[in-house]
């Protein structure tokens, strides 16, 4: 097929990007470069744009004849989406209506979005399910999920077929260390503790050693990349107009921090000072995903089961670009 990837610049895109890339679609990449990065995309598969551009999106679809869209396009990080609100309703919110209409207006029926673990807000149950009231806690989760909402309105009145796959914790980077993890800021646990490792950093925090878990750490469900990238291949594979998914992504094993900043030092053979700080807000106690329903649909399993594997990719990465992508 031939797919419009919005965000394919970004960590969870350019990796989705490369796998739908390497199973023989034709991928081009929509990206304003905000947080992506040039260098994450192939040489010549960029186009730079505003998601809130629809005439721009609506020609390039038309142009390069797009039967299907992968959007990744969003802000992410949870702590501003409470500041600064105005940012997330109008790229995450508008941004999407704007490609969304872009797609009707060009005749593309197949849509595969990043939804978040966030609109599930504090779980009820652990592990997660997809029957889990969605109760969003912050402006964040709320956009994906409004957007979530205005794909089955959409659906509904335009026959389009969508995805909303919901991620736990991306985590780790491709295996041949060409593509990974480069946010500014950085906030995503494992990045950090590997910056201590490579000296960046003098130590990690944790936040909150007095959760109602075993170690008394926050408990999350890592999920490698490449293994969310082979879920979107495989769920645009089954999309048909009219028809809906909503999955959940994760491994179904949880890891609290702690055990993350172990995991990271007998990988890195650093190690890496930690210090207990407070809590961070926002915060649930434990998110870990039953993810039974994306592997019988789809049919697929994680390839990375264990949070030291995971690890070892990031570090792979972070090892050999201590600066990033530099662009
Ligand atoms: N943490 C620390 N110290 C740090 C950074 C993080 O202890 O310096 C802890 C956090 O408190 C949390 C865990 O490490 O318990 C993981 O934190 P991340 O920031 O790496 O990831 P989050 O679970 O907060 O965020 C992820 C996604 C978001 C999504 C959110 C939903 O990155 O996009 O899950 O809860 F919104």
């Amino acid at each position: 097929m031939k797919i419009l990837v919005v965000g394919g610049a970004g960590y969870v895109g350019s990796h989705a990007a490369r796998i739908l890339d390497r199973a023989g679609h034709e991928v081009w990449v929509y990206d304003n470069l905000c947080y992506g990065h040039r260098s994450a995309v192939p040489k010549g598969r960029l186009i730079e744009g505003s998601l809130l551009d629809g005439a721009k999106l609506t020609e390039l679809m038309q142009a390069k004849q797009i039967e299907a869209v992968m959007h990744f396009a969003a802000y992410a990080y949870v702590g501003e989406s409470v500041t600064d609100p105005s940012k997330y309703y109008g790229n995450n919110i508008g941004g999407s209506i704007s490609l969304l209409d872009a797609m009707v207006a060009a005749g593309v029926k197949r849509i595969v979005f990043s939804s978040t673990t966030a609109t599930y807000g504090v779980p009820e149950q652990i592990p997660i399910t997809e029957q889990e009231k969605q109760q969003p806690i912050n402006p964040y989760g709320f956009t994906k999920l409004v957007i979530e909402q205005a794909l089955a309105d959409y659906a509904r009145a335009y026959d389009l077929g969508y995805a909303a796959l919901r991620y736990f914790n991306a985590a780790g980077a491709s295996p041949d260390g060409d593509l990974g993890e480069d946010h500014d800021p950085e906030t995503h646990l494992i990045p950090l503790v590997l910056q201590v490792a490579l000296g960046q950093r003098e130590q990690i925090s944790i936040f909150g050693d007095d959760y109602p878990t075993p170690d008394g750490t926050c408990i999350r469900d890592y999920i490698h990349i490449d293994d969310l990238g082979t879920a979107h291949l495989k769920a645009l594979d089954l999309l048909e107009p009219g028809q809906s998914l909503q999955l959940n992504l994760g491994t179904g094993r949880g890891a609290s921090v702690q055990e993350v900043i172990d995991a990271c030092r007998r990988v890195t053979g650093h190690p890496i000072p930690a210090v207990i700080s407070a809590r961070r807000e926002g915060d649930p106690p434990e998110l870990v995903a039953d993810s039974s329903l994306a592997q019988r649909v789809l049919d697929w399993q994680p390839q990375y089961n264990d949070i030291e594997s995971i690890v070892a990719t990031a570090w792979n990465w972070h090892r050999s670009h201590p600066n990033g992508y530099e662009d």
